[in-house]
This record gives C-alpha cells, structure tokens and sequence, in this order.
C-alpha cells in the first residue's frame, strides 16, 4: 500500500497567506484535505487565493491578521475559531525583510523586522499555542497530540548573509523561541518545529534573481539555482500531520545545501 498523508478534518491557519510561500503553504494544506484559514493584511489577495481553493472543492476562509498588531492576533483567531473551528496547525509564516548594511540600519527598520518576524510571530504562536493547550487539558491524559506550530525561520538563521543582518538575527531568534516553545508545548501535545528554507523564488525577491547580483548568488549555491514554493509541500505535510508525533523542536533545512 502506498504511504500516504491525509489532514482531512483538520483546520490550519496560515498567516501571511497573501502570496509567496503563505499562498502554496495553503494550497498544500487543502490538498492534503485541511480546512484552511488564509491570514494577513491583504484581504483582497486572501479572497482571490479563497476563490482558487474553493474552485479546486477545497474549504478556504480569508480573515484579516496584522501581526504587529497584538488585538488583530486575538480577533483573527477567536474569528478563526468561531468560523472554522478549533485550530489543529499553524503555519507562522509572516515575515518581512529589508537590504541594508548593518551601518545604515535605523530603528524604525529593526522594529519593521524585529515587530513582524520574531514578537508577530510570538504573539501569533501564543495565542494559537494556548487554544490548543487548553484542549489538551480538556482530553483524557496523554490523549490529545494533535497541535502542531510549524514556524517559518529561514536558512538566515542559521547562517549569517551580507546585507540582512537584521533579518538573519530576527530568523535566529525565530529558531530559539521554536525550541523554547517546543520545550514548554511539548508535553501538552502540541509540537513546534521551524523550517528553514534556502532561497525561493517569491515576491519578497523576484526581481533580485534578474539583476547581477542575483546571477553572482545564483552561482555561488551549491547547485546554482533558487527553489519554487512547492518545493517545501513534503516537509510541511509532514510536519502537520499526526504522523510527525515524535518530532518536536527540530530545525529543518530545506535548502539544497546551502548551509553545508
Ligand atoms: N522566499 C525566500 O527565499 C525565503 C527564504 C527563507 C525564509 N523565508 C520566509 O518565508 C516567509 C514567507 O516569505 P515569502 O518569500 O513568501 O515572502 P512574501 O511573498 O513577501 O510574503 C510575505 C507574507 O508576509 C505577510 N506579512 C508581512 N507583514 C505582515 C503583517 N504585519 N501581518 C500579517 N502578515 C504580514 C504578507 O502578507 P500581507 O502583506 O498581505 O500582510 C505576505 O503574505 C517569511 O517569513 C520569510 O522570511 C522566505
């Protein structure tokens, strides 16, 4: 028989939903047979992506989320939660970044990456993580294993790059709160584990890839070339579903060897 996954009657919020990797992390999940919670700002992105999903028969829902804003992340979830029901997954996949040197970096830039990437992302993972807490409690003992964070970090937080200093310390800090948060999660059956993706062609750098310096990086991976959104699909099922049970506070590359 073959190997397979399925997430059918599982309901997974994804911030930052609106494109990129957020918009595919969705169609992934709806896929694998989630109901799909589709987050961020751009509610008019949300809805076209909802459409897309509800075309393919899949069960999609667009909620306003703006996760440097703390009474947004309680009233998209609680909306969530009301609309959908309990959440099984969160994908925090919000992020931000800017292309500076560590010298020109103002503080408004530090807070614009620092209040998405790393607090947006706490709050975000909190207000989820403790709904899911308070279910366990409300299970037999041991019985529910069923939360899974999966946190989006990046291959920047595991090696430093020229020119996003800031944004390579904001992903390390994503890494640390994904095991401190599996480490205090854990026992109430709720896994967090990041993924740390190499470079993906997405909107936050297409236009990089054209120029020079995007073809002088292209050339210096290992094997000369940048990955698509999809190429992340398996990892994530896999880190949704009940089969991922034993893994908790791991970091994943998926970066086809850039961090060698
Ligand atoms: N692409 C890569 O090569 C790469 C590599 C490693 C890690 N990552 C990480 O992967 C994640 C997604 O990146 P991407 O490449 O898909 O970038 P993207 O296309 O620019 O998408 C970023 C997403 O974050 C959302 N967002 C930004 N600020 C937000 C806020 N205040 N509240 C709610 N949502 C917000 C945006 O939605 P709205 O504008 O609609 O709010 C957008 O959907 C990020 O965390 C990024 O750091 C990307």
């Amino acid at each position: 028989m073959a190997y397979s996954i399925d997430l059918s009657g599982r309901v997974a919020f994804i911030t930052g939903a609106s494109g990129g990797l957020g918009a595919q992390f969705a169609l992934t999940l709806s896929r694998a047979g989630a109901a799909v919670i589709l987050a961020s700002r751009r509610i008019d992105k949300l809805k076209d992506l909802r459409a897309t999903i509800e075309g393919e028969g899949g069960d999609a829902h667009a909620i306003e989320l703006d996760v440097t804003d703390p009474d947004s992340i309680k009233s998209a979830v609680a909306h969530a939660e009301t609309e959908v029901g309990s959440i099984d997954i969160l994908v925090n996949n919000s992020g931000v970044s800017t292309t500076q040197r560590l010298t020109e970096v103002e503080p408004e830039d530090y807070d614009f990456i620092f209040d998405t990437n790393v607090k947006g992302a706490f709050f975000v993972a909190q207000e989820v993580g403790k709904r899911m807490m308070a279910r366990a409690t409300g299970s037999a003992p041991g019985s529910y294993t069923g939360g899974r964070i999966i946190n989006i970090a990046s291959a920047a937080g595991l090696r430093v790059l020229p020119q996003i200093g800031v944004y390579c310390m904001s992903k390390a800090a994503v890494i640390q709160m994904t095991k401190a948060m599996a480490l205090e999660w854990g026992k109430f059956g709720v896994n967090v584990n990041a993924i740390c993706p190499g470079y993906i062609d997405t909107e936050i750098n297409h236009h990089h890839w054209q120029t020079d310096g995007g073809q002088k990086l292209v050339n210096m991976l290992p094997r000369k070339r940048v990955g698509q959104p999809q190429d992340l699909d398996a990892l994530l099922v896999m880190l949704c579903s009940d089969q991922s049970h034993f893994i908790n506070g791991a970091v994943i590359a998926a970066d086809d060897g850039f961090g060698i």
